[in-house]
């Protein structure tokens, strides 16, 4: 198996089991306590079902969106994910590229492992930052002030993340960061000699946009459980929220609210848009999915901020139901960190090219030759 028998997400996720360590594979496939919610994000959407139109002219589609205050060729962009070099050598610099080529934003997380000084040098593409407030207050200042200089257009804050989920799947795999060789995990890294000798020749693994800030930064060399619950800060609140967003001063984004109350609450404090997301349900299992939630806080606040969907994307088609009830978008995380386990850039490149395919052929199904079009008409739930 290799790229080219890619045709959709669950083969990408397929070749990205062959090629990863399986604690590396676990660790973006799994979610918390019974994987609930991260196995609903994505049924969600087969709770309605799509209305076309036909005769409609269909033979030139416009799918460019405005989105965070970036235009993009296609509604779907690639959600903040962490450490980018555990699924390829060439870490974050890989999905950078792609999402440029394809006309898309790029998230980068606070946990990234190349900085967001290169990644700025690297793309003029349209560029995400995404915060973690750490209890070292300090970060943060720090964090934006160099976002700024280094050309990143827009910046969200992760507010479901106040500590780890119970992901069971990291404790069972040993799952840490850098990756350790145990007798547990000696044969997995052994099978897939691939990524091993990769990981081995190229740069050490790091967080680099906090090396310099925390003695954990080159090396967390303890599960991602661990360094959440003792670096993260729990006391994060509305006013450390706003705080960001003034000191940003720029196209903002909460990531993770899920309640109409926060929304309005985002709202207030200056957000341009909410990412109603439940951390791929890696989280709190249990909670609804997003697109189970997405009506209800579209109705409340679509008009006044923009609304923008993540969890269990993974075919085109689901960004048109999201678009029809009211999204300005969708983002997804594990979709290109499969393929980005799959073959680096390529791969990356590759989900891309399919889902905007795949969003192209689907709105000439539905008659509909631009975004605006998509509306609440176009989609019904079942009783
Ligand atoms: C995770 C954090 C680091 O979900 O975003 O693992």
């Amino acid at each position: 198996m290799n790229l080219k028998d890619c045709h959709n997400f669950d083969d990408f996720r397929k070749l990205a089991k062959k090629k990863l360590p399986s604690p590396i594979f676990h660790y973006i496939d799994g979610g918390s306590d019974d994987e609930v919610t991260l196995k609903r994000n994505t049924e969600a959407f087969n709770d309605c079902d799509l209305i076309p139109n036909v005769l409609a002219d269909v033979g030139n589609i416009d799918l460019s969106t405005t989105v965070l205050g970036q235009k993009i060729d296609f509604p779907l962009f690639l959600s903040a994910t962490a450490m980018h070099r555990l699924y390829h050598h060439h870490g974050e610099r890989a999905t950078a590229k792609a999402a440029e080529k394809m006309g898309t934003i790029f998230g980068t997380s606070t946990m990234a492992t190349v900085s967001m000084e290169e990644i700025g040098e690297l793309t003029k593409g349209p560029k995400l930052f995404q915060l973690y407030i750490h209890r070292d207050r300090g970060l943060t200042d720090n964090l934006i002030e160099r976002c700024k200089k280094a050309g990143f257009n827009s910046m969200c804050l992760t507010v479901d993340t106040v500590v780890a989920g119970n992901r069971e799947r990291d404790r069972r795999t040993g799952f840490t960061t850098p990756p350790k060789l145990t007798l547990g995990s000696l044969l997995s890294f052994a099978m897939h000699p691939g990524w091993t000798v990769n990981n081995l020749i190229h740069e050490k693994f790091k967080l680099a946009n906090i090396i310099h800030m925390t003695e954990k930064g080159s090396s967390i060399d303890k599960s991602v459980i661990d360094y959440i619950n003792e670096q993260f800060d729990p006391c994060m609140n509305w006013k450390d929220a706003e705080y960001c967003v003034k000191k940003w001063n720029g196209p903002f984004a909460l990531k993770g609210v899920m309640s109409v109350e926060d929304a309005k609450k985002a709202i207030d404090i200056g957000c341009t848009a909410i990412i109603i997301s439940n951390h791929g349900g890696r989280q709190l299992d249990g909670s609804r999915a997003p697109f189970d939630q997405l009506a209800e806080i579209v109705d409340a606040v679509g008009d006044k901020i923009e609304v923008i969907l993540d969890g269990g994307v993974r075919r085109g088609t689901h960004v048109l139901k999201a678009l029809s009830l009211g999204a300005k978008a969708c983002s997804f995380g594990k979709g290109y960190l499969f393929a980005l386990g799959a073959g680096g850039q390529k791969g990356v490149e590759a989900i891309l090219k399919k889902m905007k395919e795949e969003i192209y052929r689907d709105m000439t199904l539905m008659g509909c030759k631009s975004i605006s079009e998509l509306n609440r008409s176009k989609v019904v739930f079942r009783k």
